[in-house]
């Protein structure tokens, strides 16, 4: 077990300026977040990925505050270590600020210690929720909430693009932000941010020279069959828990015709 300090939303800026990589993960659940935080990581995600990898729904869209609260609880019980951020789902931050803010602060309340906001189009929900003391996290690129809008695939290719994420990227720290994650962008794009801002970038799809990097834990230890073509395996748990259960199935005697 990795002994650690507790992460802080601070910290995480601290580990830009020291040239420390970041390491984040995501988690929904109580045992996989205990692991990932004895493993010493650095920020686990409660992602509203957990639309797809959890309940198999076909993207994040459906993820309701509830879901998000109920999922935020449990892994928030399992966390000593990291930095626990939760993704504030589609909906929750869009039509009003004032609304964006307490459903902020209803998953501090579940356990979050900062919160994570797609795009940079609802700067006055951002500002008004780390004007209430809650850290922010931005996420810039591939956007998932807009797949509709954006299709799945690479973003920041077309010179338009590259000039808005790097203008959004500098706009989310002026309104202060804590950290960036960059999903799905030409890697060359994700240096020169990096570069440009001074809190970190966490990459996604978006090459290796970003200050940390963030995966859905199911794809990187092959739990979840359609990951990404960017994800890197480091296990195969589905095989692992196939073997075994068809060991378990093996091992049950048959019953005996005497009763
Ligand atoms: O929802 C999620 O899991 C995410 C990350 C993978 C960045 O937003």
């Amino acid at each position: 077990m990795v002994k650690k300090e507790k992460i802080t939303a601070d910290k995480i800026i601290e580990l830009k300026k020291s040239g420390n990589k970041i390491s984040a993960l995501t988690a929904y659940d109580y045992p996989i977040a205990k692991l990932l935080d004895e493993s010493g990581i650095d920020i686990i995600l409660i992602g509203d990925s957990l639309g797809n990898v959890m309940l198999g729904y076909r993207n994040t869209l459906p993820v309701t505050m509830t879901e998000m609260i109920i999922h935020t609880q449990a892994v928030s019980r399992a966390v000593g270590n990291a930095l626990v951020v939760a993704d504030m789902p589609f909906g929750s931050y869009q039509a009003d600020p004032k609304q964006a803010v307490s459903n902020a602060i209803s998953l501090v309340k579940a356990g979050a210690e900062a919160v994570k906001i797609e795009g940079a189009e609802y700067m006055d929900a951002i500002k008004r929720i780390i004007k209430a003391g809650i850290p922010v996290m931005g996420h810039l690129g591939f956007t998932p909430q807009s797949v509709n809008k954006l299709g799945y695939k690479i973003q920041g290719k077309l010179k338009t693009q590259r000039s808005k994420i790097k203008a959004d990227a500098k706009k989310l720290e002026k309104a202060g932000c804590f950290a960036i994650v960059l999903e799905m962008i030409p890697p060359d794009l994700a240096r020169s941010i990096t570069r440009s801002v001074k809190i970190p970038t966490i990459g996604i799809g978006a090459g290796p020279d970003c200050d940390g990097q963030i995966m859905v834990t199911y794809d990187i230890l092959g739990l979840y069959p359609n990951p990404p073509k960017f994800v890197e395996k480091y296990a195969d748990l589905a095989g692992s828990i196939k073997e075994a259960v068809r060991k378990y199935k093996e091992n049950l005697r048959p019953r005996s015709s005497d009763g």
